[in-house]
């Protein structure tokens, strides 16, 4: 048996048209379109064109949308259920219970057909904020805001989460944060959902596997932990000690670092410019200049000590974004998960349109 690296690292394990990514350049693309280029569009766009493999028209842009603002709403059962989970949990452990429990409300549940698949994947994309705005209203002792249809994908999540409208800023911000962490080819919560797609279990299944393995620190949890630890420092000169302690401790240093980008995460740069814009809105916040202090103590000590440096990951300043948009780091993985959800989708209908069972083998080490 070949000798595979430990965590499969570089082993290539399927072919896939979604999404292409050049570790050594820092290049991302959907589909063929480079991801600076989709950054300005909108979820709803982006969505059509990672599950259908082209951008749409403008009469299937004006169809696409009008189902997704038409499923946004959640069954009464479903929003009961988020009452009864308003137990100590985070938003992710809410959100994998209540699409579970979404399933069962879906009529199409076991209905594996395309056209199934299709109003599963709509109800899914569309319902993903809804739940997660619901969860943390209730969890908040908030009144629920019902969904806007009126408002992108983005401006609705954080009117259903707030109760108001945000600024056109704001809006622009967050939408371009679900395009830029929709998709990424095979990483840990993705793969997850293949494997499980690829038993043929049923697209709500294969989504919880993805919602579930996106909640490690390590993959998507790594967001809330660079909330925290941000919140934590008080002054540049403060970040710096934070770094060294952090690396004298021999501790992973959350936002930072990649199995597969060996330089900066090209997600990274363009999160960094959002927050660099949105912090101009708000001089009297520390964060822009904290995380700016952290990255360059961070590349500093790693040169010096380790010989090459590590760079900020997709997760490092999305979390600096999210603080200039007020949002609590138990937020944090939830969002990514609106965004992802469409790249898991994309990926499972890739999986069942030319399936084989994933089924790898181990080398045991036999007990004589
Ligand atoms: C996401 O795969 C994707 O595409 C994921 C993602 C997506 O869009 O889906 O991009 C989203 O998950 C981004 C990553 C979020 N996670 C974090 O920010 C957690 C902190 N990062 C690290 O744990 C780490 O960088 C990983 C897990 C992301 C990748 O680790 P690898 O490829 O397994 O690398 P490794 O652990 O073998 O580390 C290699 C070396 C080690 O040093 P040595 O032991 O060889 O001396 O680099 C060091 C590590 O100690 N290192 C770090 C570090 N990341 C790597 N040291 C300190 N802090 C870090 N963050």
């Amino acid at each position: 048996m070949d000798h595979v690296k430990k965590g499969l690292e570089g082993v290539e394990v399927l072919t896939t048209r979604i999404s292409y990514i050049d570790g050594d350049k820092g290049y991302l693309e959907y589909r063929g379109h480079d991801i600076g280029e989709l950054a300005d569009m909108d979820l709803e766009t982006v969505s059509y064109l990672l599950l259908f493999g082209n951008l749409p028209s403008p009469e299937e842009f004006a169809a696409w949308s009008s189902r997704l603002r038409a499923e946004r709403a959640i069954d009464d059962r479903v929003l009961d259920i988020i009452n009864t989970c308003n137990l100590n949990i985070e938003a992710m452990d809410a959100l994998r219970t209540a699409i579970s429990f979404e399933s069962h409300c879906d009529v199409d549940l076991k209905d594996s057909s395309r056209e199934a698949n299709i109003r599963k994947a709509i109800r899914l994309i569309a319902k993903f904020p809804t739940v997660i705005a619901t969860f943390w209203r209730i969890n908040n002792g908030m009144d629920v805001v019902e969904p806007d249809p009126g408002l992108s994908h983005g401006a609705n999540f954080l009117y259903m989460l707030r109760g108001e409208r945000p600024s056109d800023l704001e809006a622009r911000i967050i939408e371009t944060d679900f395009i830029i962490s929709a998709e990424h080819e095979l990483n840990a919560s993705t793969f997850s959902a293949r494997v499980t797609a690829s038993t043929l279990s049923d697209l709500h299944s294969s989504v919880i596997s993805g919602i579930s393995t996106l909640i490690g620190p390590l993959h998507g949890g790594a967001r809330m932990e660079v909330m925290q630890y941000l919140e934590s420092i008080p002054s540049s000169e403060a970040a710096e000690e934070y770094i060294k302690d952090q690396i004298a401790n021999k501790e992973r240093i959350m936002g930072f670092g990649h199995r597969v980008y060996k330089t900066y995460d090209p997600r990274a740069r363009i999160y960094k410019e959002l927050a660099r814009l949105i912090a101009t809105e708000h001089p009297e916040e520390r964060w822009f200049r904290i995380a700016e202090t952290i990255e360059s103590t961070v590349h500093r000590e790693f040169v010096e000590k380790k010989g090459k440096p590590i760079y900020p990951n997709v997760d490092y300043w999305s979390a600096v974004v999210y603080e200039y948009l007020g949002l609590s780091p138990r937020l944090a993985t939830s969002l990514f998960a609106i965004a992802r959800v469409s790249g898991w989708i994309a990926h499972i209908f890739e999986q069942y349109a030319d399936n084989r069972l994933i089924r790898p083998r181990a080398t045991s080490i036999r007990q004589s």
